[in-house]
């Protein structure tokens, strides 16, 4: 789908889209469509007793007389006060799911905020595209029959206003972003026989074209920095691990940078604590939390974040076999402290603790944030409206909650302590990696990274709940998600950039 911003221009063929705030005030640009169909939108509005101008609702007026349109879509606004950059996105993204799924080929939107809206016109016609352009993601490589009713046909979306090179300055700032999910959402979405860890850090590497650092550490590498509890995860499989470090100096100085950690788990059996079959499928997407690191990498080069930050992802894949850990075994981490492996399922913190010793001894972050489908218990806690956050810094934890609620990307905080601390206390090494009951699962998860931490801010996002959407949502199709490239944007942008 192409996006461009022009001025106002006579209404021509296509679909015509003009908004209706609450209660059915017409905005200017629907009072004057009104005016040159003879009274159709207010006709229509009339037949339509259900539609009020709630935010979101659409109301579509088929063969309009008069105007050169094929069609002129009515969409809700809601009340002005209610219109942030987030409502306008997801206005965006309704249009565009209805445009697609009523055969519109080229639609054209007549921006026009009403006065008391918190966004002025250019940065709702900016935040409105963006959102279109996230909901019409498609994950479509493997399909080679598909229906003409199920294709996508929007192949052009104008935005009319007023002012639209302010609209276009404000959509190349978001436009990077965009992509940058979809690079995510193209990474959780392939099936694990394709996205392996070498095949996912090959992926990584045609990122050096957006300007990053890209650097690659094999077996061979992790094995003599000392990574011993994440390759004892990869150690049943055929696959080799990777670790992968993407760096992106935006800052203009050498200052400490924001530190994002992603567990890339690119299938997770269980291994030899082998999972049940019904849903393992799922476990091709438990390389999420590398994912969108990797995608909030791409966005902050896209669109030259002025902040030093690094992404490390850890990449293995998790599978039982005569050269799987067994249960029992006991793994000397990076950062010297052993691990009894009671459940090989407890895989990713094996993964994440030996991240996060290396990103604190090698680029002594200002912050870390690591993201990870860590639990299914974080499902149970909170279901997928909120991933979970965990953290030993509240500052840190409120920057990530208020960057959650700008993108709509929402975190709850969960609690730790040293009481949960002791139930991963082992008899015979420095910890085992699960507790002796299923309480508490995601907080426990939490509370063996803590034991990797040192001084610095951290923060732990717990995304199994929210990584992937069994529904389509207004800012993208069911599938995946890329939870915490926006998320992470916004928190840079907020809170780490030099301006
Ligand atoms: N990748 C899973 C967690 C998960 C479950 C993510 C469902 C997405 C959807 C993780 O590696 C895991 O298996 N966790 C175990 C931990 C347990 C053994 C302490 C779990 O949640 O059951
Ligand atoms: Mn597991
Ligand atoms: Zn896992």
């Amino acid at each position: 789908m192409d996006i461009a911003f022009t001025d106002r221009q006579a209404p021509r063929s296509g679909a015509l889209i003009v908004a209706s705030l609450a209660d059915r005030q017409l905005t200017a640009g629907a009072e004057e469509i009104d005016r040159l169909t003879g009274g159709q939108v207010t006709r229509a509005m009339t037949a339509s007793p259900r539609f009020t101008g709630k935010r979101e609702e659409i109301l579509a007026i088929p063969g309009p007389a008069g105007i050169a349109a094929d069609r002129v879509i009515l969409v809700g606004l809601g009340p002005a006060d209610g219109l942030t950059a987030l409502n306008c996105q997801k206005l965006g993204g309704v249009i565009a799911a209805h445009l697609n799924a009523t055969a519109v080929v080229e639609a054209v939107l007549w921006a026009d905020m009403p006065k008391d809206a918190p966004i002025d016109t250019a940065a709702a016609a900016a935040e409105i595209a963006y959102g279109a352009g996230l909901r019409a993601y498609r994950f479509d490589r493997y399909r080679t029959t598909q229906r003409a009713e199920s294709k996508p046909t929007l192949e052009t979306l104008t935005v009319e206003l007023a002012d639209p090179a302010a609209a276009q300055a404000a959509f190349e700032r978001r436009e990077p972003v965009a992509a940058a999910v979809a690079i995510a959402r193209d990474l959780v979405s392939e099936p694990a026989n394709v996205l392996y860890p070498a095949r996912f850090a090959e992926r990584c590497e045609s990122l050096r074209a957006l300007g990053l650092e890209v650097e690659v550490l094999d077996e061979a590498a992790l094995e003599r920095i000392g990574m011993g509890a994440l390759l004892a995860v990869g150690h049943g499989s055929e696959r080799e691990s990777r670790v992968v470090v993407l760096t992106w100096r935006g800052a203009g100085d050498d200052s400490a940078p924001l530190a994002l950690i992603g567990k890339g788990v690119t299938f997770d059996t269980g291994g030899i604590s082998l999972k049940p079959p019904a849903g393992m499928e799922d476990m091709k997407w438990d390389m999420a939390g590398a994912g969108a690191v990797t995608g909030a990498m791409a966005a902050l080069a896209g669109r030259k974040a002025r902040v030093n930050a690094v992404g490390v992802l850890g990449l293995v894949e998790n599978m039982p076999s005569g050269r799987a850990q067994r249960p029992g075994d006991v793994v000397t981490s990076l950062s010297g402290q052993t691990v009894e492996v009671i459940n090989t399922d407890a895989e990713g913190r094996l993964v994440l603790c030996d991240l996060l010793t290396y990103v604190q001894d090698r680029f002594s972050p200002r912050a870390m944030v690591d993201f990870a489908t860590l639990t299914g218990a974080v499902i149970i806690a909170l279901g997928t409206h909120n991933a979970g956050l965990f953290a030993s810094d509240d500052a840190l934890a409120e920057q990530i909650a208020e960057a959650g609620r700008h993108t709509g990307e929402t975190v709850w905080r969960l609690p730790m302590g040293e009481a949960y601390d002791r139930d991963i206390d082992s008899d015979i090494a420095d910890m085992r990696n699960v507790a002796g009951n299923r309480n508490a699962g995601s907080v426990i998860g939490a509370q063996f990274l803590k034991r990797f931490v040192r001084e610095v801010p951290w923060a732990h996002v717990d995304i199994a709940g929210v990584a992937w959407a069994r529904k389509d949502g207004a800012l993208g199709p069911k599938g995946a998600t890329a939870f915490g490239v926006r998320l992470c944007d916004r928190l840079a942008e907020a809170f780490f950039e030099s301006r």
